[in-house]
């Protein structure tokens, strides 16, 4: 349906006007007391994590709204339990907007309030919701103003949210409904990100534009949004890291986690995020960096695939060197220092038996990969690290 709903749009590239949508989700850039207004025509629900309402911002935003607000949850947590939205959902409150402010988690958690709007929600049925992602009843959901205060997930393009049991299992919610309505980007909201936020985002809207290269449901339009992406990110990850206090640059990301995030919602993710699974939920290793420090024996694996071109280009060097480019880009930036010294059990990752073949995801990619082929990917990255 949401490929349906998408609009022609002028080529990309400049800076994001508030004509242009992606997934039919309307995008806006500029200053959130002077958008936001402009977008939020009615009653509302704020959902937010903990900081930004010390910040100041929710109350900003309240101020600079005519709408009732109907309610704020500011306290949205890393990677959003059942238990956390059950226990923070008010089916009496029906709102016109869901307006989320925050990275990930949080467009996560609006995106199962929007589902759960108006409903007297249990366990049972909240579960049986999610395990049937598309087959709900979700036919006036509020609509979802996205402001990401992060670059990676491209969760504000996205119609999914991930959301875990208290046993660590991954939920997908998923509705054609719940595509946020407008995503606005306000580079000022980036600039206190901290290093390894910037860092871990960068490198998941990364990860999501290989993904969308070497993957089976590429098409024309994913390509050119992920290697837009690529280019972004070679040039502004760090010069992020460098310069976090620079807007233009900031910018510059949260373009590129847009991009990323569009290529994927087209093609969804492939082996990177498939072996990436395990070891954020059994070795805490933050996703942005479990789905990308496999990439160069990803692109290793993948090098025979004339599409792998199509990722040098962007990247600015030849296919035959993408590997080992790839390998250097990641130290420059820190992710093998980041697993040596933060990882105490990185090195025994291999001594356990890991699921990680997710098949839904590992069947998107654009070779064949068994789990022994996992697994020696797996294998090579961390030895390549640890002999780093
Ligand atoms: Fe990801």
């Amino acid at each position: 349906m949401y490929a349906d709903q998408r609009r022609h749009h002028p080529d990309p590239g400049a800076m994001i006007l508030a004509e242009r949508s992606l997934n039919a989700v309307m995008l806006h850039s500029g200053p959130l007391a002077s958008q936001l207004p402009l977008l939020v025509t009615g009653s509302y629900l704020l959902i937010t994590s903990q900081g930004w309402g010390q910040r100041g911002i929710t109350r900003a935003i309240q101020s600079a709204l005519p709408g009732a607000c109907l309610g704020i949850v500011d306290s949205v947590p890393p990677n959003p339990s059942i238990s956390y939205v059950l226990a923070h959902h008010n089916p009496a409150i029906v709102a016109d907007f869901i307006i989320a402010l925050g990275g990930g988690s949080v467009m996560d958690a609006a995106k199962a309030f929007a589902a759960l709007c108006g409903k007297t929600a249990s366990e049972a049925s909240f579960l049986a919701m999610l395990e049937k992602p598309d087959g709900f009843d979700l036919s006036n959901p509020p609509k979802i103003i996205a402001i990401p205060t992060t670059s990676g997930t491209g969760s504000e393009i996205t119609r999914w949210a991930t959301i875990w049991s208290q046993q660590g299992q991954k939920y997908s919610l998923s509705h054609p409904a719940l595509m946020p309505a407008h995503a606005l980007l306000d580079s000022a909201l980036c600039l206190s990100m901290p290093s390894l936020v910037t860092l871990t985002g960068g490198l998941d809207a990364l990860s999501h534009a290989c993904e969308a290269l070497w993957n089976n449901s590429h098409t024309s339009e994913s390509d050119r949004y992920a290697q837009l992406a690529i280019r972004l990110l070679v040039k502004n990850l760090p010069a992020a890291l460098a310069d976090p206090g620079n807007s233009t640059i900031r910018e510059n990301m949260q373009q590129a986690a847009l991009y990323a995030g569009y290529a994927m919602s087209i093609t969804k993710t492939a082996i990177a995020h498939s072996i990436s699974y395990p070891l954020t939920g059994e070795f805490d290793i933050p996703h942005g960096i479990a789905c990308s420090f496999t990439l160069p024996e990803v692109m290793e694996f993948n090098l025979a695939s004339e599409r792998l071109e199509l990722i040098a280009q962007a990247a600015g060097t030849s296919r035959t060197h993408l590997p080992a480019w790839c390998a250097a880009f990641l130290k420059q930036i820190g992710v093998d220092d980041y697993l040596k010294r933060c990882h105490d059990r990185f090195a025994s990752i291999t001594s356990k038996r890991l699921e990680l073949i997710n098949p839904a995801r590992a069947g998107n990619n654009i070779r064949p990969v068994t789990a022994q082929d996992a697994q020696a990917i797996l294998q090579k990255a961390i030895e390549r690290i640890q002999g780093a």
